[in-house]
């Protein structure tokens, strides 16, 4: 049986904090799509930990965590993260399982990344830079380096075939940088990971789930950055919705059990793309400051707007979603009003659907507004105790999405969180 938890809008969706919440429930937690693009923030005895490459259940001591072949993995932050978590006594060769069909991320990568961004000029995709676009396409090429590669003699020379190949296209790009201290480091870092449990990883899986152990599947980024059914081209490079779980595992879908998507109670998107609800004014800068809308990979400011339950159903249809979990809805207990998007208006005509082309044309979001708490809902614990005003406004998102909202994140730390 495998449940998954994925984000519902354009990433930072507090999935992390959330995997880690219900990690307890679960035997095997497994990453299946994305790379070192995703940042998933969690908080271990107080301290702050963002996790880019390792599934959120690694601070759990009877957690298996995998890393599946749907993901592109960066061997040196694979390498820093596995530092870190074992500074928290972490033992990640008893813990962490490698599929040996995951894709690994090389240094060109990293600069073809930047090199195809530079070439966009104002049209950019505002790329995390992590290499994700351009190993993703060595996937689908058929060019890619996979880690069970790393235990074959010619690792070496197939190294080096990829790196000229990938000079041609840097070349083409006039892209000049001197990558031999990434490279020196990564060679460094594909040592480290010949001493991780590389497995085959789909037998691995459902060996597990034949013998009664309970997955859970943590996407990355938002199903709105899907390669497919995302803002394209202003999407991520990879599956984020629920079927990328049978592909990024290996598991068939009849597994698949309950879908829980992660929404904020607001919205928010970094890099470039279309953003109907997007606040380019003083309400949008207090969602940022109140929400602290920093990307937890890049650094950078997060657009902020309303929630948006156009693209929020659409997602919710596309991942058969079966529970809604609600992130920060701490961070909307200071506005005396808040808005949610119900359809779109383009060109003077109304609708509740997501479009094939969301960019190059003017989206104007129909907003219905609601009466803020202004309550500080930050140590509730209790539905009961939930104010009215935030259960009308939950209610009304239930009902328009067709998924139940089950729980309620009021803050980042582990217990913070409502079921209702
Ligand atoms: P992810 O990529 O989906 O895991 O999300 P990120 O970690 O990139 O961003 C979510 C941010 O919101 C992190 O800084 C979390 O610590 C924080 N966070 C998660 N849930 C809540 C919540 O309910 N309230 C508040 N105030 N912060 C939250
Ligand atoms: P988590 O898992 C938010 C965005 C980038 C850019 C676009 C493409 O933390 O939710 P890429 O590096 O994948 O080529 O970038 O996707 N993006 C994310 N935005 N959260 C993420 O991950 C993201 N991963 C990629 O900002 O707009
Ligand atoms: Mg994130």
């Amino acid at each position: 049986m495998v449940d998954v938890i994925l984000g519902l809008q354009w990433g930072d969706e507090g999935k992390g904090k959330i995997v880690d919440y219900f990690a307890p429930r679960y035997d095997i937690i497994a990453r299946f799509q994305g790379g070192p693009n995703a940042g998933h923030t969690l908080y271990v005895e107080g301290k702050k930990m963002v996790l880019h490459q390792i599934p959120s259940g690694i601070f759990h001591q009877n957690t298996v965590n995998v890393i599946g072949n749907g993901v592109v993995l960066d061997p040196v932050t694979l390498k820093r993260e596995c530092d870190a978590v074992s500074a928290f006594g972490i033992d990640v060769k008893k813990n962490l399982f490698i599929s040996e069909r995951t894709n690994i991320i090389v240094p060109t990568h990293r600069a073809l990344d930047k090199a195809s961004e530079l070439s966009k000029g104002d049209s950019k995709i505002g790329s995390t830079l992590k290499g994700i676009g351009p190993a993703y396409m060595d996937k689908t090429g058929r060019n890619a380096l996979r880690v069970g590669d790393l235990l074959h003699k010619n690792f070496t020379s197939q190294y080096i075939k990829l790196r000229l190949k990938h000079q041609k296209l840097l070349d083409n790009f006039h892209f000049i940088e001197d990558i031999s201290a990434w490279e020196e480091e990564f060679f460094e870092a594909l040592e480290f990971l010949k001493t991780l449990n590389v497995v085959n990883c789909e037998y691995f899986i459902n060996n597990q789930i034949s013998a009664g152990k309970k997955v859970l599947a943590e996407g990355a980024q938002g199903s709105m950055l899907d390669i497919d059914f995302g803002t394209f081209p202003f999407v991520t490079s990879s599956n984020t919705i629920s079927a990328g779980v049978c592909t990024g595992l290996g598991v068939s879908p009849k597994q698949i059990n309950e879908v829980m998507g992660v929404t904020k109670a607001y919205c928010t998107r970094v890099g470039g793309g279309p953003f109907p609800t997007e606040l380019e004014d003083a309400t949008g800068e207090e969602l940022r400051k109140i929400g602290s809308e920093f990307g937890a990979t890049t650094g950078r400011p997060r657009r902020c707007g309303w929630i948006d339950l156009v693209a929020l159903k659409y997602a919710c249809m596309l991942n058969g979603v079966t529970q809604v979990i609600m992130t920060k809805a701490d961070v909307l207990d200071a506005f005396d009003e808040l808005k949610v998007c119900t359809a779109y208006s383009i060109n003077g005509k109304e609708t509740r659907e997501v479009p094939f082309q969301m960019s190059g044309i003017k989206i104007d979001p129909v907003l219905e507004a609601f009466k803020g708490w202004n309550l500080d809902t930050t140590q509730i614990r209790e539905a009961s105790v939930l104010p009215a005003t935030m259960k009308t406004y939950i209610d009304f998102i239930n009902n328009y999405i067709g998924a139940p909202v089950t729980y309620v994140s009021n803050g980042p730390g582990r217990d913070q969180i409502v079921h209702i």
